[in-house]
């Protein structure tokens, strides 16, 4: 039986940990040959492609620091080369999930971190949309679903304003582009998850995970597989009347 999304080339930036990794994972599994983006640790990398392969699944690594530039130039660079070049330059799915916080009173913060922040959390996003709906508007199919936050909708807690700052451009960028594009076949959406167990946020921090027990309906963090299963929903063939949607993915805390 084939897969839902054989045959599709997939590019997941910030792949080789946590949620990127998670939705790497679930794509190809799905069928997608998948192309897992890092920015330092290779290694990491290619131990979630082995996990991809030793599956069944295709998957290869690309080394792209996309708070530069350009890394980001090179990632776009490097589709064209994916997998051989067999895809001949195509495109089917972009998922934007590389991202970065900066924690503490923003009044303390060095003005020389906006850039660098604002380069890895926004524009790359923009940069590598831009690029993936060229080539998916001439094939009248594609996804571009971008990793926001619940940042993205409310400041639920102080000390990160300037990643609070980052995701709401992220949301907006969604919906924005989301009304562009819609008429060509290619969807725009963005999952915004809620506290959710990876290095960036770590589960056995006590007193976040006890804050998480009250402030979310469920009463626990989220898992990174829970957000790449709403990426894979979104992904799907099926899902082509979704369009400029925040799916926020975050155990009931929004409510
Ligand atoms: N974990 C959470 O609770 C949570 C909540 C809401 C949103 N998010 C968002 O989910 C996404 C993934 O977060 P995570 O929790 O898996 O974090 P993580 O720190 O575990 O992983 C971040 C990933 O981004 C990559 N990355 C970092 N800097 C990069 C750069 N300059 N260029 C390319 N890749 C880079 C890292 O290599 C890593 O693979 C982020 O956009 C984050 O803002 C996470």
């Amino acid at each position: 039986m084939s897969k839902p999304l054989e045959n599709k080339l997939a590019l997941v930036t910030g792949s080789s940990r946590g949620i990127g990794a998670a939705i790497a994972i679930r794509l190809a599994a799905e069928g997608a040959s998948v192309i897992v983006n890092y920015a330092a640790s290779p290694a990491r990398a290619e131990k979630v492609v082995k996990e991809i392969r030793d599956a069944g699944g295709k998957a290869e690594a690309v080394g792209a620091d996309l708070s530069t530039i350009e890394g980001t130039n090179k990632l776009i660079a490097s589709i064209d080369q994916a997998f051989g070049g067999s895809f001949g330059g195509r495109l089917d799915i972009l998922v934007n999930n590389a991202g970065s916080v900066v924690f503490g009173p923003f009044m303390e913060g060095a003005e020389d971190s906006y850039d660098k922040h604002f380069n890895l959390n926004v524009r790359s996003v923009i940069a590598l949309s831009k690029d993936a709906a060229r080539r998916m508007i001439p094939q009248k199919w594609g996804r571009i679903i971008n990793i926001g936050s619940i940042h993205g909708e409310h400041a639920h807690v102080s000390g990160v304003t300037m990643y609070v700052a980052t995701k709401f451009a992220v949301h907006g960028f969604t919906r924005g582009l989301s009304r562009e594009l819609g008429a060509t076949g290619v969807t725009v959406n963005a999952v915004q998850p809620g506290f959710i167990d990876t290095e960036l946020s770590p589960a056995d921090d006590g007193s976040v995970a006890e804050a998480m027990k009250k402030l979310t309906s469920v009463g626990r963090f989220g898992r990174a597989e829970e957000i790449a299963s709403a990426v894979a929903f979104l992904a799907q063939p099926e899902s082509a009347f979704i369009n400029g949607e925040n799916l926020t993915v975050d155990g009931g805390w929004n409510a």
